[in-house]
Order: C-alpha cells, then sequence, then structure tokens
C-alpha cells in the first residue's frame, strides 16, 4: 500500500534539507514539487516565453519531461535529458517562479504529473499545497514554517554550498515576494491543511527537527 507525507511551507523554510532526511532515514522517495515548477520556468526563460503567451505554454508543457534521478539521495533534476539541478536555483529562475506557479495550465500538467510519480509507491513529497490539494488524503502532513529572516539566512548559505553567491538583502526580498505571491493566488495557494501539524522550525536544529518527523510518521505507521 502506498504511504504518502506531504511536507508544504514557504519560501526556505527548509522543507527540501528535511524532505530529504527524513526520507533516507524511513525509506521514502523523496519528490520536490518545487523543482517541477523550477523546469517549467527555466524552459520559459530559455524560449523567451512571456506569462501571457497561454498557446506557447501550452505547447512547451506539451513537450516537457521531467525526471528526478536519486530516489532518497540529493536529487538530480533532469529537464529534457538535460541536468539543471544548479541552473533551476539560480536568480533568474527564483525571481520568475511564483509568477509561473500561478498559471492555470501550469499547475493542472504539473498536478497530473506528481499524482502519478508518487503512484504506488512510499513517498515524502514537499512543495506548497501537496496536503491541500495534490494528497489532501495523505497519510501525515506536515507544515513547516520559520520567520522571513531565518529563512533568507538558510537561502544565502544553501545556495553557498552550491556555489552560488547571494546577498542577506536580496535572499530576503526573494522570500517576501514569494511569501506573498504562493498565498495569495488564487488556484491551490500556499496555506498549511486543517489536519496538517505545523512546525515553527526557527528555533530548532535540523536534527530535532527530522527527529520530531521521523516520530510523527512512525507512529502513524504504526497504528
Ligand atoms: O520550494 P521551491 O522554493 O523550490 O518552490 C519554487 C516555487 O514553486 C514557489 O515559489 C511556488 C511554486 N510551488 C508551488 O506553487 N506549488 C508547489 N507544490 C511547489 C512549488
Amino acid at each position: 500500500m502506498a504511504f504518502i507525507v506531504a511536507i508544504d511551507g514557504p519560501a526556505g523554510s527548509g522543507k527540501g534539507t528535511i524532505t530529504k532526511l527524513v526520507g533516507e532515514k524511513l525509506g521514502l522517495i523523496n519528490i520536490d514539487t518545487g523543482a517541477m515548477f523550477r523546469c517549467v520556468t527555466l524552459e520559459m526563460l530559455k524560449k523567451n516565453i512571456r506569462i501571457d503567451e497561454e498557446e506557447k505554454i501550452k505547447e512547451l508543457l506539451d513537450k516537457i519531461n521531467i525526471d528526478m534521478v536519486g530516489g532518497q539521495q540529493e536529487l538530480q533534476i533532469f529537464l529534457n535529458g538535460e541536468d539543471v539541478s544548479k541552473k533551476i536555483r539560480e536568480k533568474e529562475v527564483n525571481d520568475f517562479v511564483s509568477s509561473v506557479s500561478t498559471l492555470k495550465v501550469v499547475r493542472e500538467k504539473l498536478l497530473g504529473l506528481q499524482r502519478k510519480i508518487a503512484e504506488g509507491k512510499n513517498v515524502i513529497m514537499e512543495g506548497r499545497d501537496i496536503g491541500t490539494v495534490v494528497f489532501p488524503n495523505a497519510d501525515v502532513k506536515i507544515y513547516l514554517d520559520a520567520t522571513p529572516e531565518e529563512r533568507a539566512i538558510r537561502r544565502v548559505k544553501q545556495n553557498m554550498e552550491k556555489g552560488i553567491t547571494t546577498s542577506y538583502e536580496e535572499a530576503l526580498q526573494n522570500v517576501k515576494k514569494r511569501d506573498e505571491i504562493d498565498s495569495k493566488r488564487e488556484i491551490a495557494p500556499l496555506k498549511k491543511a486543517k489536519d496538517a501539524i505545523y512546525i515553527n522550525s526557527t528555533e530548532l536544529t535540523i536534527e530535532d527537527e527530522v527527529r520530531r518527523i521521523v516520530d510523527i510518521i512512525e507512529k502513524v505507521k504504526n497504528k
């Protein structure tokens, strides 16, 4: 039987790191849905497609092929066969991705893909609307949060490890702007599902967070 853990929360709340570590510990397949929106955004930037060019976006979505390799390790993201793991984290994509993810055509296409990828598997899937829209019946739902300032600090560090230089001010601005767009959009906005467990990670270490989430999941599994 498939087992689904949904991890939602705002940009930079630590979802990526936590999802990877919890997935490794419990043998769950890690699916990063933000990376899928980032791939669509990168492809639009490459082809110079604007947000109001719906026909061109549809055409792009018909041809797009996104693969996530790594399962329980650091994910490698392939877009139409090319490893774009690093490119999708760059500034241009960061600045545009929230706007792209407001589009109905994009959300519909990715919703189908997200459900298909998880079919029959034990997964831990991170995003903004996993517990509310993609898998409203997920076995475990977690909503991870932290202050915008803490999330900006984490973004700077995370990017540095990936060889991308970002200033604190730039990261903070981006985090705030994305919070605004992600939570105010019409379709599938970022919000805590009623039955999700809220965790504010501002003062928690990564180890504490992982331990708490692993405990929550194990309790549900052993019920
Ligand atoms: O998690 P992330 O920062 O990589 O996500 C990038 C953007 O994708 C985010 O600003 C909003 C969008 N997104 C979304 O709308 N729904 C999801 N399930 C995941 C991401």
